[in-house]
């Protein structure tokens, strides 16, 4: 299997990164959801499944950041047949989704006051402790973290809440589907098993 995009079909590297990212989200939102809906708060359950979300979500935050250079560095492959009106909505709904998918780390990782335990196995210091923040902040913006963090976490919880997230993800997925059991097209395909 070819490592980058053909005319074709995604090459493996774009479609390990697309699976990952996929999962990683679901699990994000598992690990924020079972905090709120299955936890009490001040307790070791709640912290564990905060410092899941904050390790998944910088996770995300990595690997988005490669699959970017390597989307820039590579061709996309040709899309189906489709009319203008199909294929500007596919193009606006990814850039939509990659929007979305570096939004919401940068504000997660600047808009938390607590450091990141990796996985429990190191940690990683919170932005209100850099010297960024001191910069950017405190002497750029005149502000205090928790000034600074209101309007963060606002974006934050209302980006990733629920509407926002039903209609670009689900939306996506529906289409995935469409394509591959209404139009039978080889899009799914693509981002599948097709080699590249
Ligand atoms: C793609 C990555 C991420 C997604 C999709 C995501 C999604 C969310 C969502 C939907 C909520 C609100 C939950 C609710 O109110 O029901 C939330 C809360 C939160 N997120 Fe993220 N997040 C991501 C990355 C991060 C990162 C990287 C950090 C920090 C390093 C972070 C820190 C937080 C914190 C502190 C909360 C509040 C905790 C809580 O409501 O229990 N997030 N996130
Ligand atoms: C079951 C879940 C999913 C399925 C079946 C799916 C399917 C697909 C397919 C078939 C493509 C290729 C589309 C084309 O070439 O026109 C694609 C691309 C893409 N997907 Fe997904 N996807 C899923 C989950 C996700 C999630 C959760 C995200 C982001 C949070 C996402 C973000 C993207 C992006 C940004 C692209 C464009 C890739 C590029 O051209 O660089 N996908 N997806």
């Amino acid at each position: 299997m070819a490592l980058k995009n053909s005319q074709f079909a995604y090459g493996s590297i774009a479609k390990w990164l697309h699976w990952s990212i996929a999962l990683l989200f679901l699990g994000s939102y598992a690990a924020v959801k079972y905090r709120h809906w299955f936890t009490v708060e001040d307790t070791p359950a709640n912290w564990t499944a905060l410092q899941l979300h904050l390790s998944i979500g910088i996770t995300i935050g990595v690997l988005v950041a490669l699959r970017v250079i390597w989307r820039i560095m590579n061709r996309v492959p040709d899309e189906e047949p489709g009319s203008r009106m199909a294929h500007f909505a596919a193009k606006l709904g990814h850039y939509l989704l990659y929007a979305m998918m570096i939004i919401m780390p940068i504000t997660g990782y600047i808009g938390t006051g607590v450091n990141a335990e990796y996985f429990f196995l190191f940690d990683i210091t919170k932005f209100e402790s850099t010297q960024l923040f001191n910069t950017l902040v405190t002497n750029g913006l005149n502000m205090t973290f928790e000034e600074f963090e209101q309007p963060i976490d606002f974006i934050h919880k209302e980006l990733g809440g629920e509407i926002i997230v039903l209609i670009l993800v689900f939306g996506h997925i529906l289409a995935a589907l469409y394509h591959h059991f209404v139009k039978k097209d080889r899009t799914l395909r693509k981002m599948t098993v097709d080699a590249a």
